[in-house]
């Protein structure tokens, strides 16, 4: 692909309403007098979205004088000692966007690394920043990335970004990492002040309060979330004050999406929703100041609809409380402060790294219908039940409303001797993308050309499939007529939208798609299928969630709330090894089935917890620890994809010294490229450490 000549550069910087710089041939020495002052950038810097020619990068340089703006410098520099400057220009940093600045630099050459720092007038500069252009699109050398997601900085600690800096540093320059993928809950936007958390929270002690100028307590005074602009903003200068994500930051180009928590935890559209709290909050003012804090504080390749780098225009909205029948049929809602709110800053997007990777990423929260579980009208199914599994057969018309079934969905809902009208028989399917979005994902699918294509998503897809009608009676009596799901919130249960992006996969003859995902607080490797045994088991393509960063996962939680007296299920769940240590049992149950689960929690002894696993269960899954945190790196070359878990102990407490701490595990999941029409094969070598029940 030819280079952007100067002209189509303007062009694209129009585009992105850049502030651009443009690099040079001629190198020089810097002039620019810079002597580092990192208290004065007290978030460091950053880079994102790279392409083949160009980066963005990003300081914030705040001033307490009372002046309207600032310009900084930016130099851009072939060595760390800025002797080679390649590019210099202007940056503007202004109050209305909290002092944070962007600057897209362009005509950069390919596979290349760049050393970056920001200077103000007076030759106070920032840290020194590096980053790396992509490869070209037909650059055949490997692809190279990490993915991250969930890093709970008050309760928690970033040492997997410490450990993947020490393991960056000592790789051999053609392994080390193009960019950093990070999946969502970049922030925690609900926090705990230290009295609501008196006693911390499982094994986690509030280390790093966060308190929000404004905020406003919600679920029952449990929580406090923002309530303001310049509350988001608090919440990403507190975090960006880590010294490991800040040095990560510093080292990387950083390739961001959001998940809930960038915004709002149960939120959709532009609506909140709190535990405790009955009914909808209107949430259109808090959409927009969420995006604009992200807009401000993630260098990325996005533009707000008529604006420039330098400022976030938002929309001046209300919050208008939104009804059932402000939404059309796709499940958007047409309240027009709805409509500005979530089309105030639109992430979905698409990056191309080298022959061997196209990168999609989509937003699934920002337009997503209504969750079809989430109505009242379901509950009197689950009344008595004890198991908190749902049943597939009920989840399926859920899912798909009126087009379940061919189109002839059932009148009834039900569950055991409970029965429920269909409250969404008249429903369109739910949708995670909305229509927009997913016509435009399913076109950039159909039209990828690099050998593998990456799904970048916040949201797991692979199902949380569980075999309850294999319980014992004494552990619990099961009221579906079949499987069920653990949980129904995300891609592993939006079966619907799901078989319509693999179904285009498969009608493509695609070959290479690779799903990476984050939110579940735990590793899971598998394959991409739209159904399970008995139903035809067609994979597509293969599929990853990425361990936390830091944040809780349900092992952890599992130790403090599964309670070892009246609990038949415990075994389910948890149970402790020979000394005394606790095992995620869990693992056991969704890799292989209840009996698994419940013979390991007897007997501890993994051989006969295997010998009565149950083969049809989980065929899509190769690899769960629901106890793992961590980080993930993929390896795309012409021939195989190689996905490394690396997972670290709980980071409960700052790891000392420089190479974050020591390793649970490290497994590798490879993936040898498939013909069109053949199954993706992954096979899994531990490289060290123990993955306990995970295998
Ligand atoms: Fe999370």
């Amino acid at each position: 692909m030819p280079k952007l000549d100067r002209r189509e550069f303007l062009k694209l910087s129009a585009a992105l309403g850049a502030t651009l710089a443009w690099g040079c041939t001629t190198l020089h020495p810097s002039k620019s007098g810079w002597r580092e002052r990192r208290d004065l950038y007290p978030q460091g810097v950053a880079s994102g979205d790279p392409d083949d020619n160009s980066v963005i990068l990003w300081t914030r340089r705040p001033y307490e004088d009372g002046r309207k703006g600032a310009k900084l410098l930016v130099e851009v520099a072939n060595d760390p000692a800025f002797t080679q400057v390649v590019a210099t220009t202007a940056v503007n940093v202004l109050p209305e966007s909290d002092w944070t600045g962007r600057v897209l630099v362009g005509n950069l050459p390919a596979a290349h690394e760049f050393w970056y720092r920001f200077v103000d007038e007076e030759g106070n500069g920032s840290r020194i920043g590096r980053t790396l252009t992509a490869p070209n699109p037909d650059d055949d050398r490997p692809a190279t990335f990490a993915f991250v997601s969930c890093q709970c900085l008050p309760e928690g600690y970033n040492n997997g970004y410490r450990r993947m800096i020490h393991e960056d540093e000592k790789a051999s320059p053609e392994d080390r990492l193009g960019f950093v993928l990070h999946l969502g809950d970049f922030i925690y936007e609900v926090v705990q002040y230290p009295d609501q958390a008196k006693n911390g929270r499982y094994d986690r002690k509030l280390t790093f309060p966060i308190k929000y100028p404004k905020g406003k307590v919600v679920a029952k005074n449990r929580f406090w979330v923002p309530d303001s602009l310049e509350d988001y903003r608090v919440a990403y200068k507190a975090y960006l004050l880590d010294p490991d994500l800040q040095d990560a930051r510093a080292r990387w180009p950083f390739v961001c999406i959001w998940d809930n928590h960038e915004i709002s935890w149960n939120g959709w559209q532009s609506i909140q929703e709190f535990a405790g709290t009955n009914g909808w909050v209107a949430g259109q003012r808090l959409k927009v100041a969420g995006n604009q804090a992200w807009f401000e504080f993630q260098p990325a390749r996005v533009l707000p609809p008529g604006s420039k780098l330098d400022t976030f225009p938002a929309p001046k909205v209300q919050d208008v409380l939104l009804k059932p029948s402000d939404f059309d049929d796709t499940g958007l809602g047409t309240e027009p402060n709805n409509l500005a709110a979530i089309n105030s800053l639109i992430i979905y997007r698409a990056l191309r790294w080298g022959r061997h990777i196209d990168l999609l990423l989509t937003d699934n929260r920002s337009f997503r219908s209504r969750d079809p579980g989430n109505h009242d009208e379901i509950n009197p199914l689950f009344e008595g039940d004890t198991l908190g599994f749902v049943p597939e057969e009920v989840w399926g018309p859920v899912d798909a409303g009126r087009a379940f079934n061919g189109g002839n969905p059932p009148a009834k809902l039900t569950m055991g001797d409970k029965s429920v009208d269909n409250y969404v028989a008249k429903a369109a399917p739910q949708t995670m993308l909305g229509a927009t979005q997913k016509t435009w994902f399913l076109d950039q699918l159909r039209n990828a050309k690099a050998t593998w294509k990456v799904w970048g998503n916040s949201l797991g897809t692979l199902d949380t499939r569980v075999d309850p009608q294999n319980l014992p009676p004494e552990v619990g009596t099961w009221k579906g007529k079949g499987y069920g799901l653990a949980s129904v919130y995300d891609w592993g249960s939006v079966w619907h939208e799901r078989a319509e992006i693999y179904d285009a996969v498969r009608d493509a003859g695609m070959t290479g798609l690779i799903i990476v995902a984050g939110d579940r607080h735990s590793f899971w490797a598998g394959y991409a299928a739209k159904a399970l045994p008995p139903a035809a088991f067609e994979p597509v393509g293969v599929s990853f969630v990425g361990g936390s960063m830091s944040s809780v996962g349900s092992a952890e939680a599992n130790e403090y709330t599964q309670k070892k007296e009246n609990n038949p299920t415990r075994g389910l769940y948890i149970a402790e090894d020979k000394d005394g240590k606790p095992q995620a049992t869990e693992n056991l149950m969704f890799r292989h089935g209840v009996r698994s689960a419940l013979e390991y929690a007897n007997s501890k002894d993994l051989q006969k917890a295997l010998a009565v696993r149950n083969p049809e269960l989980a065929p899509h899954l190769t690899f769960v620890d629901n106890g793992g945190h961590g980080y993930a790196t993929v390896r795309c070359d012409a021939d195989r994809m190689v996905t490394e878990f690396v997972c670290i102990p709980r980071p409960i407490a700052r790891a000392p010294g420089n190479d974050g701490g020591p390793l649970r595990y490290r497994v590798r999941h490879e993936v040898p490229l498939w013909k069109a029409g053949e199954r993706p094969q992954m096979t899994q070598v531990v490289v060290e450490g123990d993955v306990g029940l995970s295998v």
